[in-house]
């Protein structure tokens, strides 16, 4: 690595930890060449590359600027479900969202794909399919139960960083965070209980409660801070709540990151009320910032916590590696595990655990925190000058989903079968709720690249929005 890499690393190292601010001034050329002894013309050129990556800006006669989105947007109002447990519905729009055939060149704004033809991901491919060369009895025969014993000691290393002192026998890995979150489910509910859930609520986890017989009951929940404790409290008072259902960084759809006092206080009225939380971690080593924040679990002295996550968002869904650490389920979990799927495929288990052995995760985490955050910035800006005036916007501190609330009373599944011969799609609101609200919301993603097509469909999509608008 070159002397102006290795600099340009640190420093947007630095920025992403946040140590230089969006809109605050990085040091002069002359005192940072002084500080690490190296050349002005090594500086300039880092300092040149930081530009071309839209890290930074020049401000001409004063020097250069950490660029970025310091302010939030106009955010999305706190949500508002319907106060008493239901039956999931909405099914045939999360279908149509997975398997509506797309033809070349749409733009498919509305998926929570993350960006898979990264260069960072290639020491992956070469452990995959040196994998897939050795295919001796190792990779062809069953795994244990529990996964691959290496894969299941790198996330007990990893864990750590979140706060988590996890034995690796306690990780179960499961297909994706799917499996995960429905074997927990299955080992703490049974058919009719009731489970109360953030809303917005990922569509998974909400069809899973659908497709075992259980009643979601959807708590409001804030933007910023996420599902509210006092209206969580009031309903643990008023229903027989078996289970509570949370995705508490870098939440999808919503975008919130809770608050460590807010997680704490979540646990306690869990330990209050004797129930188990079951929680969603699969955006978490995406959070922008580091550290990354202590996951729920971190708190929890007595197992309680059913900690799910997934390489889904982080490396590639078609792994489908997943895991759980379910804490006091353990046996029950694996149990569900083995009535669902005996052990998961050990070829992808052995080349991800090798990937993050290596470091290559880190890097690339590293490299996909930053492309996320200057697009979710570009995305917004977007969203900004070419959508209705009103429109409200999250602003999520990690991952790469968009909530955006449309000032109107449009039906945004509506508009999607509007925007099917225009090659553009979104992920209509509804499919987040148990009970079909959020009608004038949408998902984007601004995981893919952040080209003209994406502007276009961005361009496209604002259009159809106003022509429908104008129509109602
Ligand atoms: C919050 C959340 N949980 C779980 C999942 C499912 O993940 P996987 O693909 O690992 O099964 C997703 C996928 O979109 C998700 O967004």
């Amino acid at each position: 690595m070159k002397l102006y890499e290795q600099l340009v690393e640190e420093l947007v190292s630095r920025i992403n930890q946040g140590y230089y601010q969006p809109g605050k001034k990085l040091p002069s050329i002359r005192s940072l060449s002084k500080e690490r002894g190296v050349s002005i013309s090594t500086v300039q050129e880092a300092y040149i590359r930081l530009e071309e990556g839209g890290f930074a800006e020049v401000r001409p006669k004063s020097g250069y600027y950490v660029k970025g989105r310091s302010a939030a947007p106009q955010l999305p109002e706190v949500s508002r479900p319907a106060q008493r447990p239901l039956e999931v519905s909405h099914w045939e729009q999360v279908y149509n969202l997975l398997h509506a055939e797309k033809e070349p060149g749409h733009v498919a704004l509305g998926t929570a794909l993350p960006e898979i033809n990264s260069s960072t991901l290639k020491p992956l491919l070469k452990s995959l399919s040196q994998a897939a060369r050795n295919g001796t009895e190792n990779f062809l025969n069953y795994c244990g139960m529990g996964g691959s014993p290496n894969l299941r000691k790198q996330i007990a290393r990893l864990a750590v960083d979140y706060g988590c002192n996890l034995h690796p026998d306690e990780i179960i890995i499961t297909s994706g965070c799917q499996e995960a979150l429905v074997c927990s489910f299955r080992a703490v509910t049974n058919p009719g209980d009731i489970v109360a859930t953030d809303s917005p609520s990922f569509y998974g986890s909400t069809q899973a409660i659908k497709a075992l017989g259980l009643k979601a009951l959807e708590i409001p929940t804030h933007p910023e801070t996420g599902i509210s404790l006092e209206a969580l409290e009031l309903a643990l008072d008023q229903w027989p709540i078996q289970a509570i259902q949370v995705t508490p960084t870098c939440n999808n759809p919503l975008g919130y990151t809770m608050p460590e006092e807010r997680r704490k206080g979540l646990l306690r009225l869990a330990q209050q009320y004797d129930i188990p939380i079951i929680e969603d971690d699969i955006y978490g080593d995406l959070y922008f910032r580091s550290p990354r924040p202590k996951a729920i679990r971190a708190f929890d002295q007595e197992g309680r916590v059913l900690l799910c996550s997934s390489f889904s968002k982080t490396i590639a869904p078609g792994l489908r590696l997943g895991w759980v650490a379910p804490g006091q389920c353990t046996e029950r979990v694996l149990h569900k595990k083995f009535v669902s799927t005996v052990s998961s495929p050990l070829i992808q288990q052995e080349a991800v655990a090798e990937f993050i052995a290596n470091g290559y995760y880190e890097r690339h985490l590293r490299k996909m925190r930053l492309q996320y955050q200057q697009s979710r910035d570009l995305m917004i800006e977007w969203i900004e000058s070419y959508f209705p005036e009103g429109t409200r916007i999250s602003f999520p501190e990690g991952g790469y989903m968009l909530w955006v609330e449309l000032p109107m009373a449009m039906d945004t599944v509506l508009l999607n079968q509007r925007l099917a011969d225009k090659q553009v799609s979104i992920a209509p609101g509804v499919i987040f709720s148990a009970s079909g609200k959020y009608r004038n919301f949408m998902r984007l993603n601004y995981a893919g690249k952040m080209d003209e097509d994406t502007h276009n469909a961005v361009r496209v999509l604002a259009d159809e929005i106003r022509s429908f608008a104008e129509e109602i």
